[in-house]
């Protein structure tokens, strides 16, 4: 791609004649909000201080200097100088390599074949998957898909929930209460209700606590009946998890868990101790984090069990020595943000300097009617049923506009899912945002659906054209209508990098909508398929914007339907 931002500062800095260099000059170029104020501004201020004129009288007079080849025109405007790019040249270049390099279009070497670790998704066993791991596992995802892009090597670990004393209570009550029918039947559901069960019952029957305490500690000996019902749990558990990741089309890497990092605790304790980090407070071993202002990290409890945190050492070791890694990401969510602080704190304590290169990637809570989801006010929303509503409104959708669609179940499938999964990724991943199905399945306004609708259209558009694959040719375009949408094609390879800088997948959503808002505006006012001089250019232009959109879904983890 060229940089044609360089050329403009390239332009400018002949003219100035070395009162400022050409890297500054650089940084201070705009890009105007407005298409009418040109495709890059210079503010004239920058040379006011060398050249002791106003701004005004600057812009003015170097702009008789500048050289005008390859700009359509070069005008001061007030203490600016704006410079509009020569459209058949631009065009001509951004479509001929949108189509040679197809959906290789964008890619960078940022990472350097780097591994990046991303913790994600990590829902606990025995309980169902909140919206919140929902959200952990596409931002997750689309992360992972924007680092690859840019040729990082991520490794997707879903660091499951699957160690912790509330297995020895799930255990007490399956003993008591449980059949294995009914668990096989609907696991998680059923689990969850011993769960609660034995809370509602030892409030009156304290002695069930010991039995779990007992159980629990069967498990952590390595105790034969007490070793296979977590097994089972686990992998019942994780079935269920399954469906719901192979409905979103995700995979991961890893499924070590919790558990994974028992006989790794020993030697965190052990560091701990050597580097005379570990204090005791009313029994129990704690690291003293005061000097970072924050509360201290429990390490070993008084009966001597190990915590989360104690676990997440092991793992932040586990995964610098096994990928080497250069950063190490954890999506979850911001309420475990002081946790994530004080897991830094106490490698950077055991004088581990690559504790800076461990990113928590926090988000913020999905409500419903603006109140938080939660388990004891009845709003819960069950995953499973959120695609499927999703999937059948779709195929409601579907019926009234394309009844005659082939594939129509896949599509409903793809359109359903795509919906929840692009809803949740345009919104900046710190913000809160209320999930309501209605809106996220709209065919119009800021949606998945949207998106996809305009790829579906530009397919359609080259369907009729009757062309399959274009080669390199001469694609000259100076249609004013076709500029916005010609320059968001040019913009896709910065705003990846931008995305990926950020761990901020809305970027790419945003950026989706916007092409495919410019897309059917162009479409809206343009005779495409017209015979004339330009019409290549302009089959290529909705060829490009085919690839671009459908790249940017799948960065997002959505799959981008030739029809609908
Ligand atoms: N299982 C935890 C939860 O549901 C999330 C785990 C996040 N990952 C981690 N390495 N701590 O809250």
């Amino acid at each position: 791609m060229i940089d044609y931002k360089q050329k403009v500062a390239t332009a400018i800095s002949v003219a100035v004649d070395g009162s400022l260099n050409e890297k500054d000059i650089f940084y201070k170029i705009e890009v105007p909000k407005a298409l009418n104020l040109g495709d890059y501004a210079f503010p004239a201020f920058a040379l006011a201080k060398y050249l002791h004129k106003a701004p005004q009288i600057i812009a003015t007079e170097l702009v008789e200097k500048i050289d005008k080849k390859g700009f359509e025109k070069v005008e001061a405007v007030g203490p600016y100088i704006n410079f509009f790019l020569d459209k058949k040249d631009y065009s001509n270049n951004i479509l001929n390599e949108v189509l040679n390099e197809q959906d290789n279009f964008g890619s960078q070497d940022l990472g350097k074949s780097n591994n990046v670790p991303i913790d994600m998704s990590s829902p606990n066993i025995a309980k169902p998957m909140s919206m919140g791991h929902l959200r952990s596992t596409v931002i997750g995802n689309a992360i992972a898909n924007l680092l690859a892009k840019t040729n990082y090597v991520p490794v997707k670990i879903n660091h499951l929930g699957d160690w912790g004393t509330q297995f020895g209570k799930l255990m007490c009550a399956y003993k008591m209460w449980g059949s294995e029918e009914e668990v096989k039947k609907d696991p998680i559901a059923t689990l969850l209700k011993y769960y609660v069960r034995f809370h509602e019952e030892d409030v009156d029957k304290p002695e069930l606590d010991d039995d779990a305490r007992e159980w629990f500690k069967r498990l952590e000996d390595g105790d034969k009946e007490a070793t296979q019902l977590w097994k089972w749990f686990r992998s019942e558990s994780l079935k269920e998890f399954i469906q719901i990741y192979d409905e979103l089309g995700i995979k991961f890497d890893s499924y070590n868990g919790e558990a994974f990092y028992n006989d790794k605790m020993d030697e965190i304790v052990e560091l701990l101790e050597q580097k005379n980090l570990l204090k005791e407070s009313n029994g129990a071993q704690i690291v003293d984090l005061s000097k970072y202002d924050l509360n201290p990290a429990l390490i070993k409890r008084s009966d001597g069990a190990t915590l989360y945190i104690t676990r997440d050492l092991a793992a932040a070791l586990y995964r610098k020595r096994t990928y080497n890694f250069t950063q190490s990401l954890y999506v979850v969510g911001n309420e475990q943000t002081n946790h994530f602080k004080q897991l830094k704190a106490v490698l950077k304590e055991m004088g581990y300097d690559w504790s800076d290169d461990i990113h928590h990637i926090p988000f913020g809570l999905i409500t419903s009617g603006g109140k938080k989801l939660s388990t004891r006010a009845g709003r819960v929303i069950l995953l499973q049923d959120v695609l499927n509503d999703a999937i059948s409104l779709a195929s409601k959708q579907i019926d009234e506009k394309n009844p005659s669609l082939a594939n129509k179940k896949q599509v409903a499938h793809d359109v359903g899912v795509g919906a929840v999964v692009f809803h949740d990724l345009k919104n900046e991943r710190l913000n809160n945002f209320d999930f309501d199905l209605e809106e996220v399945v709209r065919f119009e306004g800021e949606t998945g659906p949207y998106v996809q609708y305009a790829h579906a259209r530009a397919m359609s558009i080259l369907r009729k054209a009757g062309v399959s694959e274009l080669g390199t040719a001469s694609y000259e375009l100076d249609d004013n209508q076709a500029w916005e949408t010609l320059r968001l094609l040019g913009d896709f390879p910065n705003t990846i990098e931008r995305a990926v800088v950020e761990y901020e997948p809305s970027v790419i959503a945003k950026y989706a909508i916007h092409l495919a808002k410019a897309f059917n505006k162009y479409y809206a006012h343009s005779k495409i398929l017209k015979a004339d001089k330009q019409k290549a250019a302009r089959i290529a232009l909705v060829a490009s914007v085919a690839v671009v959109l459908k790249e940017a879904l799948r960065l997002l983890g959505v799959a981008a339907p030739d029809e609908m």
